[in-house]
């Protein structure tokens, strides 16, 4: 018996900036990750890198479908460039850029891979970041406007939405730190206000897309750290579960779930959010969308004993190339908790390693760390989904390589190998490895 249920959603994932490339061909208007890598007085991102031509997917991707048949791939997530399709956030619409989506979406039913459609990842409109971003409260009805127009076009041919992903990296990164674009370092209440702006267009988003298409699910993509018990037994289980939402131990699933869909803050926020929430007008509560489903982006998490402490790593610990942990036991406890306190249906939308993959000698990439991590990781989810968990699905991250945000092309966490100078494409071992797990149904792990 297999250990997923029948029609799981076995697939892969990536985003506009950081696949397509293409950056100003065909009317595209400039985002702000364009500006935030071509900034001549900061070096934002590692050697300079740019998703100027990234692996080129704008003209590859019926490549990209091909392989993605060929290795029994059943679900494709992929984000819009909303600066390709209205150039400048929330005025004309710039058909030629719609009608690329047109053709992957056209492209992926015809191969029968399902299109997942993700609205925002990160590379915003460059004219609306002018305006303040999600700072400023405008940009929610741009967001729902931006929305209708995508659920309109594809009404009918995708099932699945997701509005926004990472939350967290959006409000943390890119206005907290600085680490991310538009690089904005502003105060800790200034950030609670992007979260919650981001809460607003998640919901003005889904109401748009369910006027047009009823029978849609809409989900949001939230990501943080999530803790896994030392010891598998029931205090060690709900010291993970607490561990898990304390806001004080670095950012969390819920500092953006608990508002939207509890419509509140965790005693455990710090002063200046709680000083952020008492500004807030009650009737914004009224406004939050609670989405159908919750995607979750799931790499890491950190080890709690009994008493909600965290475990330090041992020396040695496993980590992947870009140094996170490899710690598959996250994928059983992670959604489990999360189910526990929203009760929502889940896939998993991201998961995955970044390696130092190269080509070998005999001119293909062995990457056995890969396969070792994902089949890791898989177990662990299927624990989660024997113990009643309604996992519907999971999209490895990601097919191809690609453009890594801050790391540029320093990371490799495809499946796919794209050789950067040509932007050919090598299938890795472990894309074969992970045609089998689907063509099996996971039964073979
Ligand atoms: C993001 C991806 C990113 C991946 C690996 C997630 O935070 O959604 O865009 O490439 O993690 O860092």
């Amino acid at each position: 018996m297999s250990k997923f249920p029948k029609d799981f959603l076995w697939g892969v994932a990536c985003a506009s900036y950081q696949c397509e490339g293409a950056w100003d061909a065909d009317g595209k208007g400039p985002n702000i990750w364009d500006d935030f890598c071509h900034d001549p007085n900061a070096e934002n991102i590692k050697n300079r890198d740019t998703g100027d031509v990234a692996c080129d997917s704008y003209h590859r991707y019926r490549e990209d479908v091909a392989l993605m048949k060929q290795h029994n791939i059943k679900a494709y997530r992929f984000s819009i460039s909303w600066a390709r399709v209205i150039p400048d956030g929330d005025g004309a619409v710039n058909e030629t850029g719609l009608r690329f989506y047109d053709n992957l979406v056209d492209e992926l039913v015809a191969n029968g891979i399902e299109p997942l459609i993700t609205l925002y990842h990160w590379d915003l409109p460059s004219a609306l970041q002018d305006k303040g971003g999600w700072l400023n409260r405008e940009i929610i009805p741009a967001f729902a406007r931006y929305a209708e127009i995508i659920a309109k076009r594809f009404k009918g041919r995708v099932r699945c939405f997701m509005t926004i992903n990472e939350p967290q990296c959006i409000a943390q990164l890119g206005y907290g730190n600085g680490a991310h674009a538009p690089g904005w370092k502003l105060p800790e209440e200034k950030v609670a206000q992007v979260y919650h702006n981001l809460c607003l267009a998640h919901s003005a988003a889904q109401r748009a897309i369910k006027a047009v298409c009823p029978d849609a699910q809409v989900g949001v993509v939230p990501c943080g750290s999530l803790a896994y018990p030392e010891k598998d037994t029931p205090a060690g289980r709900e010291a993970a579960y607490q561990a898990s939402f304390n806001l004080n131990v670095g950012w969390s699933f819920n500092i953006f779930l608990d508002s939207l869909i509890l419509h509140r803050y965790d005693d455990s926020a710090s002063d200046a959010v709680k000083r952020f929430a008492a500004t807030i007008d009650p009737k914004d509560w009224e406004l939050m969308e609670t989405p159908d489903f919750l995607g979750l982006n799931i790499y890491q998490g950190f080890m709690v004993n009994e008493k909600g402490e965290e475990v330090k790593r041992y020396p040695g610990f496993p980590l992947t190339a870009c140094k996170w942990g490899v710690t598959p036991e996250v994928l059983h406890y992670g959604p489990m908790n999360i189910y526990r306190r929203y009760g929502l249906p889940i896939y998993i939308t991201e998961n995955g390693l970044s390696c130092n993959d190269k080509v070998y000698l005999d001119g293909k990439v062995h990457d056995a760390e890969r396969i070792d991590f994902l089949h890791r990781y898989l177990l662990e989810l299927s624990k989660a989904i024997a113990e009643g968990t309604p996992v519907r699905g999971y999209l490895q991250w990601s097919f191809l390589d690609n453009f890594e945000w801050g790391s540029g092309y320093d990371e490799r966490f495809g499946i796919i190998y794209v050789d950067y100078r040509t932007c050919d494409r090598i299938p890795k071992d472990s894309a074969a490895w992970y045609a089998d797990v689907i063509a099996s149904n996971g039964e073979i792990l």
